[in-house]
Parts: structure tokens; C-alpha cells; sequence
């Protein structure tokens, strides 16, 4: 089974523009929703494009400007999407 990859940018300027939200509230969710096993949820260094983030990638589709919710809900129909896990 291969994991979803899900990468937010922990450099100061994501982390302080949302992403430091969008950790807990994707924490939360895996844990809550029993998914914790299916994702990798990584932490990256400055992604190189601090102006238009937070930035954030989904297995490989990188996503610009998202808060917490909106994360949550790509991670959550990503999720659905995928019929191997
Ligand atoms: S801190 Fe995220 S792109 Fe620079």
C-alpha cells in the first residue's frame, strides 16, 4: 500500500502565514479519523516561493495560499480517491 504524500512547508513564512495551523488541524484529522496509517505527513524546509504560500504539496500537486480547511478537504478527497488504501 503506498501512502499519500502530503508535504507542508514548515519555513517561517508558511508556518506563520498558516501552515502551522493546517499541521494541527491534518494531526488531528488522521488521528480522529483512523487514516494515520495511510498518510505520510512530512515537514519541509522553505519550498523557495514564500510569497504566494502557504505552500503545501499533495502527492506532488502543490498547492499555494490554502488555509487549514481547505487543506483538510483535499487531503480528505484525495483520500477518497485512492482505492488501495
Ligand atoms: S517558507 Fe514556505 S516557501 Fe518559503
Amino acid at each position: 500500500m503506498k501512502k499519500l504524500v502530503v508535504e507542508l512547508c514548515m519555513g517561517s513564512s508558511c508556518f506563520a502565514r498558516g501552515n502551522s495551523q493546517t499541521l494541527v488541524a491534518l494531526e488531528s484529522y488522521l488521528q480522529d479519523s483512523g487514516y494515520a496509517d495511510c498518510v505520510d505527513l512530512v515537514g519541509h524546509l522553505c519550498m523557495g516561493d514564500c510569497s504566494k504560500g502557504p505552500n503545501i504539496r499533495i502527492a506532488d500537486t502543490t498547492y499555494q495560499g490554502l488555509v487549514a480547511e481547505e487543506v483538510l478537504q483535499l487531503v480528505v478527497d484525495a483520500l477518497a480517491e485512492r482505492k488501495d488504501l
